[in-house]
């Protein structure tokens, strides 16, 4: 088996490395503010400026299964239309390996006559924006129809971003980029008039060129068009340009788009070797003769460089021809390095190398690439070993989208779902199933997260009508290279997946053909790191596990439809795997890249109580499907899935796999399994607001199985339910428990091995307290009570934050819990809360986790949900002081939270 072994990166502009003084002739500034949109394109503009024709949509797959067997694609009767393609193609040329295959770009410049692209254009009545932005998550949510899956908010059509760029007249003779970190999608921008390029797929980080149209000295106008097709995905992609915009600005010899890519060929603990290679563009006339040279620098856990460099990579000579590029490689021993790994046991320590490109002694270009030092290797018997250390993946699936924020991505945000993973013990995240915010990646490396980062979750195949198929054969090559570019230097990523359940698991030697392009490109891009695509169909004797390095398999692992009541299904039905792929690849590791899709809703428990560790959810049988909840007693998953339970069995059972990637971490919107009238899932450990369901618990209580911990479940206040048999569970990292009724012993029970929950399935109810004594070893271990609620009486406010940063990014989750007289919270509360801000804040957006809520998220009003509601503020910018938010609701006692601002403050 090979070693992969890794460093990584991440490319931030001009930051203050006290060894590098002198100013850096590259300059990044972020286009946040100033922009301007608008919904649609004006009458007659019509088709004229799509990228593509593309098929008639025959049929809805919206709510079909999510493991429907991938269609070929539709055939398109070209018609005479002209598209945009021809010039859009060519943005992706930098990505394209065989010059031969590269595009050339037809002359003039479509839509530049439209008024939307020109400067004169009055775009004062359309709505001032700040980006990111997602054009779709106001809502309001579309009740009727076939839009579940991709979440009832209206994110498809066409969006139009305008802002104005002033470029100073100093700047003639630089290189001026726009660099976009994603925009949801098919963009094509025009500058001054001129169409510029593009890229189609949404997830994408690109860069275009802006120089040739920039007018040096003026005001530029820049105009981008986004079209997001219906029916073209099966989750929520948001719309509009979601992650951040950059104008980056550099001299004519520079470091190339993500032109760095740093390896770290041999560790150990008395030394590492850093190799760094850099790409250097001459954008110039003339060739120019560079010296590359670059500093290693430590640095602290907030990403600030600690003290002096550490290490010099010797200066090289660099012959860069005009129009060309040229690579500059060098390397250099560290010693002592302080390695990357993760915690608990591992501290993710992370270097930057500080590279500096000098010309006839000048400096023309400085260029940060931040990366981490670690062995990291697949054991086909061991799985994951991290610095010698073999790490066990407790890992999620996420979407991309932040619940009520949307698609927008926001770094706060993103950072507290990791914090509330890492609560849960979680150490892995793979990106289901596109590229991340380029942000989500810095925070992996620095909080120490394994990650799987995916690119795609179709091939030519297609599973919605308008998904990725109708572009993969012209844009996989360049979104593939595009992704290994942007995160190869990422300590946190361990593995490059390039497809999810595609359906060309289905066509033999012909989709084994396609992976093992894919496989290629990977490994041309980034040779340290092993490839794997996700499989939840294709079977060892098949063409296409063989393509790829590591064995990923969805649900598989542990079965899919094995009992009874699903035979004679055309569905997949499919015995265990795990053993049968670790005997034909006994050199692969092998993973549960999605395991469970288990469903529920928070606080709701349904009965009767399903005797079965694992079942399929119907109505009667752990679902309603007239309120559209799933029961929270955690013993359902689709039909295709497992509980959490049966895979932690078949996990223990198969000591070799790596590990396992629930589906999901975070309730996501879109997808909501089974009833697709909702707007969100009901897959997550975490519900879409950031509430932990109950499987959280059984989650911390085996993948932190030194924290001494009881949860018991469900919750104690019944009326109307006296004297029925009511199960009582307890999920613990004891082994054994007592639980109490009101003083009276119910019995002591064990685990028994391959049991990950202690139940008592014949508790007769009756108000007062639930207590359990838990134990490990014989000796007591933790407790936890339960308490019969009264009537709800008040409102509490916690903030998640006393201090928020007031640069209008930073945001406060103002968590409100609804109480009795006691204090005691109300479990099943459905109040209606009201929420105002007073003082320098906003109320961004509110939500309470319940799948089946059509308030829109913007809005200031929210019921309760099971006890709960959540306000999203941040600070209006640059303004100080203390933000209170009120909380209230008719009959209850009001609260408040006071959140101060914080001119200063670190981002990390
Ligand atoms: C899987 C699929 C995921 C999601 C999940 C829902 O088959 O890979 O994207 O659809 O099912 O249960």
């Amino acid at each position: 088996m090979a070693r992969f072994v890794l460093a990584a990166c991440v490319i931030v502009a001009g930051p203050a490395f006290a060894s590098d003084a002198g100013v850096s002739p590259r300059e990044r500034i972020l286009l946040d503010t100033g922009w301007r949109f608008h919904a649609g394109d004006p009458e007659g503009v019509d088709a004229a400026l799509d990228y593509d024709v593309r098929p008639e949509i025959d049929r809805s797959t919206d709510g079909q299964d999510a493991d429907t067997r991938p269609e070929a694609a539709a055939t398109i009767d070209a018609d005479a239309r002209r598209v945009l393609k021809p010039w859009i193609l060519p943005t992706g040329n930098a990505f394209i390996r065989d010059p031969a295959q590269r595009h050339t770009r037809p002359p003039g410049h479509p839509g530049g006559d439209h008024p939307f692209v020109q400067a004169g254009f009055d775009d004062s009545g359309w709505q001032a924006v700040t980006v990111p932005h997602d054009w779709a998550v106001a809502g309001p949510f579309i009740e009727e129809g076939p839009y579940g899956g991709m979440g009832r908010l209206p994110s498809w059509g066409v969006g139009w971003y305008r802002r104005t760029l002033d470029i100073p007249a100093a700047d003639a003779g630089r290189s001026i980029f726009l660099d976009l970190d994603g925009a949801m999608s098919y963009a094509t921008v025009w500058l001054n008039g001129k169409l510029v390029g593009g890229w189609p797929y949404g997830y994408n980080a690109w860069r275009v060129d802006l120089t040739p149209h920039v007018e040096f000295g003026g005001s530029n106008q820049l105009a981008i068009r986004l079209d997001n097709p219906p029916d073209s995905a099966r989750w929520y992609p948001g719309g509009g340009l979601y992650r951040n915009v950059w104008l980056t600005t550099t001299v004519p010899v520079h470091v190339a788009h993500w032109g760095s890519f740093v390896t770290t060929p041999e560790v150990s603990e008395d030394a590492a070797t850093i190799r760094l290679q850099v790409v250097v563009d001459n954008d110039g006339d003339r060739d120019a003769r560079v010296t590359v040279a670059s500093a290693i620098h430590a640095l602290e856990a907030d990403g600030k460089p600690a003290g002096q460099a550490v290490a010099q990579i010797a200066p090289a000579e660099l012959q860069v021809a005009a129009g060309a590029s040229a690579t500059a490689d060098g390397s250099v021993v560290l010693a002592e390095p302080r390695l990357w790994g993760p915690p608990p046991t591992q501290a993710p320590h992370r270097y930057a190398a500080v590279t500096t490109v000098r010309r006839d002694g000048r400096i023309v270009d400085r260029y940060e690439t931040r990366f981490g030092i670690r062995a990291l290797r697949f054991d086909p018997d061991e799985g994951v070993i991290v610095n010698g250390e073999r790490i066990p993946l407790k890992g999620v699936n996420n979407h991309h989208d932040l619940g009520a924020l949307g698609a927008a991505f926001n770094r706060r945000a993103a950072e507290r779902q990791l914090e509330i993973l890492r609560e849960m013990g979680a150490n892995a995240i793979r990106m289901a199933h596109n590229p991340p915010d380029p942000q989500l990646l810095e925070l992996t490396d620095r909080m120490g997260f394994l990650v799987v980062d995916e690119i795609f979750d179709v091939w030519e195949r297609k599973k919605t009508p308008l998904d990725f198929h109708l572009v993969f054969p012209d844009w996989h090559e360049p979104d593939l290279r595009a992704m290994l570019r942007r995160d190869r230097n990422h300590p946190s990523v361990i593995l490059w997946s390039v497809g999810n359940e595609v359906g060309e698991q289905y066509t033999n030697e012909e989709g084994a053909a396609i992976g093992r392009r894919l496989h290629r490109i990977v490994r041309e891009e980034d040779p340290t790191r092993p490839t794997t695509a996700s499989m939840n169909w294709a079977k060892p004797d098949m063409p296409f596990p063989a393509a790829f390095d590591v064995i990923n398999l969805n649900y598989q692992g542990e079965g899919i439809r094995q009992d009874p009541e699903f035979e004679g299904t055309d569905r997949i039905r499919t015995p265990p795997q795990y053993d049968a792929f670790h005997a034909a690849f006994p050199d692969k590791a092998t993973m549960g890249s999605e395991t469970a899709s288990a469903l529920s809703s928070r606080g709701v428990y349904l009965f009767p109580v399903s005797k079965q560790v694992s079942a399929p959810v119907r109505d009667g049988r752990g679902g309603d499907s007239r309120i559209r909840q799933v029961s929270a007693y955690e013993l359902h998953a689709v039909d295709f899935g497992s509980t959490a339970d049966k895979v932690f069995a078949s996990l223990d059972r198969h000591p070799y796999v790596a590990g396992e990637f629930v589906w999901t971490g975070f309730d996501y919107l879109g997808e909501p399994t089974p009833y697709y009238d909702s707007r969100s899932s009901y897959s997550g450990i975490i519900d879409l607001a950031g509430f932990p369901k109950d499987r959280f618990y059984l989650y911390q209580s085996r993948w932190r199985p030194d924290l001494p911990m009881a949860h018991v479940l469900p919750h104690w206040t019944w009326p109307g339910r006296e004297g029925e048999v009511t199960p009582v569970h307890v999920f613990t990292s004891g082994d054994e428990a007592e639980l109490f009724v009101n003083g009276v012993s119910q019995g002591r029970k064990k685990k028994a091995p391959f049991e990950y929950r202690l139940r008592w399935d014949d508790v007769v109810y009756q108000p007062g307290e639930l207590r359990v004594q838990v134990y490990r070893d014989g000796r007591p271990w933790a407790e936890a009570t339960v308490h019969t609620a009264g009537d709800a009486e008040a409102l509490e406010a916690m903030p998640d934050r006393a201090a928020i940063r007031n640069d209008g990014r930073d945001l406060s989750f103002v968590t409100v819990r609804v109480l009795d007289a006691e204090g005691r919270p109300a479990p099943t509360a459905d109040d209606r809360i009201r929420f105002r801000v007073e003082g320098p804040g906003e109320l961004v957006a509110t939500d309470n986790g319940d799948p089946t809520d059509m308030t829109p998220f913007p809005s200031h009003e929210r019921a309760a949900f099971s006890g709960k509601a959540l306000a999203i503020v941040r600070a209006v910018p640059g303004r100080t002081g203390t933000v209170v938010v009120h909380a209230e609701a008719d009959g209850l006692q009001s609260a408040s939270a006071r959140i101060g601002l914080d001119a200063e403050g670190d981002e990390r």
